[in-house]
């Protein structure tokens, strides 16, 4: 069996009363590309907000690496790329290489020193998302595409094993979206696990090698061949279940 990153169990949130996600127990393992799906409002962030420590759950629990989320230390092997990630600076932008540069010094202890090694990370980041050529351009100069790259290389820069994506092709055009979702096969290629969350099943990548579909509950999680078997009783055709797959 393939190491566990992050299980989830019996995991029930309310922001107030009523439960927004409940009773959700499931299981990612090191190298697959879970597509996280479900309609607005269904707690896809919030379940993802939850993997990430970010808000804790009323009931169940959760661990990373194995580790009970408490006891978790080791943030660097995780990257986020969160919903809306446009908070951007329209008066004082910084620059892509500045951005990235973040994604390192949020893992580091004070005094935050930058190496040499972390200038070579930085490069990698850049490479790895092809926007080395952007690197001292103002973040707010860039395309919608060109932004998220750089918000997914600063996700990457301290070479997390896991990168988790909320909506992260909200407002790009189809081919910015195409050539995003072969950068993310291209990283699971490279063994980086990755959950990619989004709401518009009809647009999410056929890389992904399992869906968990949320409404509140977890109202299916398998692989991508389950997921489509079922979906033939489904009148709508999702472009993940064309070519028959
Ligand atoms: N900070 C919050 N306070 C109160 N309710 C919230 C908050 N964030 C989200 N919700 C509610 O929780 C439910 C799930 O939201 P969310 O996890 O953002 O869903 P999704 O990401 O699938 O669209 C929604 O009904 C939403 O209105
Ligand atoms: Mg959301």
């Amino acid at each position: 069996m393939k190491e566990e990153i992050i299980n989830i169990n019996d995991v029930s949130f309310a922001y107030s009363k009523q439960d927004v996600v409940k009773n959700i127990t499931l299981t990612i393992h090191k190298g697959e590309f879970v597509g996280l799906i479900g309609p607005n409002g269904s707690g896809k962030t919030t379940l993802l907000k939850i993997m990430l420590g970010l808000l804790e759950p009323n009931k169940g629990s959760v661990k990373l690496f194995d580790k009970p989320i408490k006891k978790f230390k080791d943030w660097s092997k995780i990257g986020y790329v969160p919903q809306k990630a446009t908070n951007i600076d329209k008066n004082f932008p910084a620059t892509v290489q500045e951005i990235v540069l973040m994604g390192l010094l949020s893992t580091k202890k004070i005094p935050k020193i930058i190496t040499q090694k972390d200038n070579q990370k930085i490069q990698n980041a850049l490479e790895l998302t092809n926007i080395t050529n952007l690197s001292k351009a103002r973040i707010t100069d860039l395309s919608g595409g060109q932004q998220q790259r750089a918000l997914i290389a600063k996700a990457l820069v301290s070479n997390p094993l896991i990168i988790l994506l909320d909506e992260p092709t909200t407002g790009v055009d189809q081919k910015t979206q195409e050539n995003f979702y072969k950068l993310l096969a291209k990283l699971n290629k490279k063994g980086i696990t990755i959950v990619l969350v989004t709401h518009d099943i009809g647009r999410i990548t056929r890389n992904v090698t399992k869906v968990a579909s949320i409404n509140q509950k977890l109202t299916f999680f398998g692989n991508h061949k389950e997921f489509c078997a079922k979906d033939k009783n489904h009148p709508h055709e999702h472009t993940l279940c064309i070519h028959g797959e």
